[in-house]
């Protein structure tokens, strides 16, 4: 029987548990995406506090990709100094650490683009949350994007990284071009689900021939876009299986975006009793029972049981967490100590605030304890 705190592989990658960090922006980049000491302080604390597998951040791959204010930057060799110093702080600290790529495509904010650029999208659409006119990327601009991810994961792997993470979720570039109501295209790219999946099985052999067979290439997917005309999991099972053969090392499953009702989005919040845990467990078993890749698990995990129970009746390989170790990175080992009590994390999304002001995210309720516990 698959047992949470037990060795595995994925690919040749060793972890000694099967808990993972999911991707989290952390806001501790400089203004040009560079790795700063705050991102390797904050990364410290995670490696050492027990988790198995450490995704960093959503990196942008072009200058053009950049959404949140001191996200950390892949899309020039300079970074790569940078980018060692943090993989290294991760092992030294007993960690292994994947890098979650990303184009965000029509959800990039030009106000922070380091220098003057057009916005990237598969099509114009008429999704409400964007602001911006769209037009069709040609398709010098669709080779220059693959030609991106390629160069961002070969970065990654002379950075000493353990491997790379697709951002293929939350309504960004690869899930743009994925789902009918974002892709609109009219050519080879767009239209029937092989035309939608181009550009990302493109992607994918670009990466596998800068990284080599051994390296492990993941994937954080939407099994469910929750939007209409969004992708369901009837053509996300169907992504899968392509992902499968065309040599992906592992999904984790994910769902929605910022353009879904609040309550079905990725972050969800009032995640207050067992029963509101793992929002999204039953599409990362579909995933598990018919793709045959290691399925990771994420959305909402807070106790130890939960987790349990999904390793044990085989509902995913993996499962990982986000805020709570924002609240306590240590939390792995705190439940290997013996103190197996629900994560403190009260998923009310205060964490943001912080990183927004560019000081890195923390747990806000942690902040305000402790001042008035000084007070
Ligand atoms: C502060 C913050 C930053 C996040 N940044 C990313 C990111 O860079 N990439 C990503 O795929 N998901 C990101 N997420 C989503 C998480 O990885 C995860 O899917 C979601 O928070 C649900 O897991 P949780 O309930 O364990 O937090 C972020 C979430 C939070 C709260
Ligand atoms: S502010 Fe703290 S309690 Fe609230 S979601 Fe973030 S880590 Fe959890």
């Amino acid at each position: 029987m698959t047992q949470l705190f037990e060795k595995s592989w994925i690919r040749s990658l060793e972890l000694s548990n099967r808990t993972v960090r999911s991707a989290t922006w952390t806001g501790t980049g400089d203004e040009k995406g560079f790795v700063t000491a705050l991102t390797c302080e904050f990364y410290d604390r995670l490696a050492r506090g027990g988790v198995g597998l450490i995704i960093s951040g959503y990196q942008y791959i072009l200058p053009n990709a950049v959404q949140l204010p001191y996200m950390l930057g892949n899309y020039d060799d300079a970074q790569v100094p940078g980018l060692k110093r943090l993989a290294e702080t991760v092992h030294a600290g007993g960690g292994k650490l994947v890098g979650q790529i990303v184009h965000t495509g029509f959800r990039a904010n030009p106000k922070l683009f380091p220098q003057e650029g057009e916005i990237w999208a598969p099509s114009e659409t008429n999704d409400p949350t964007v602001k911006h006119n769209l037009k069709a990327m040609p398709k010098n601009q669709i080779l220059e994007l693959i030609q991106a991810y390629a160069n961002a994961a070969r970065r990654l792997k002379q950075s000493g990284f353990d491997g790379v993470q697709l951002h293929g979720a939350h309504g960004y570039g690869i899930n743009q071009f994925l789902a009918p109501c974002w892709n609109q295209r009219g050519d080879s790219y767009g239209g029937n689900l092989s035309n939608r999946y181009r550009i990302l099985g493109e992607a994918l052999e670009a990466v596998r021939a800068e990284v080599g067979a051994d390296w492990p290439i993941m994937i954080k997917l939407n099994a469910v876009d929750f939007v209409e005309k969004g992708l369901e999991i009837r053509e996300t099972l169907e992504i899968g299986k392509r992902l499968a053969n065309d040599g992906i090392d592992a999904i984790e499953i994910s769902g929605g975006s910022a353009s879904s009702p609040k309550d079905l989005g990725p972050v969800r919040t009032k995640i207050n009793h067992d029963i509101d845990e793992a929002y999204f467990a039953d599409l990362a078993a579909q995933f598990k029972e018919k793709v045959k890749v290691p399925v990771i698990s994420v959305g909402g995990f807070r106790s130890l049981q939960k987790i349990g129970e999904i390793i044990k009746n085989n509902c995913a390989d993996y499962v990982s967490m986000a805020r709570p170790f924002i609240r306590e990175p240590g939390l792995v080992n705190r439940w290997l100590g013996g103190n197996i009590s629900r994560a403190t994390c009260i998923s009310c999304n205060g964490c943001f605030e912080s990183g927004l002001k560019g000081m890195g995210i923390s747990c806000k309720i942690e902040s305000e304890k402790a001042a008035s516990d000084n007070s």
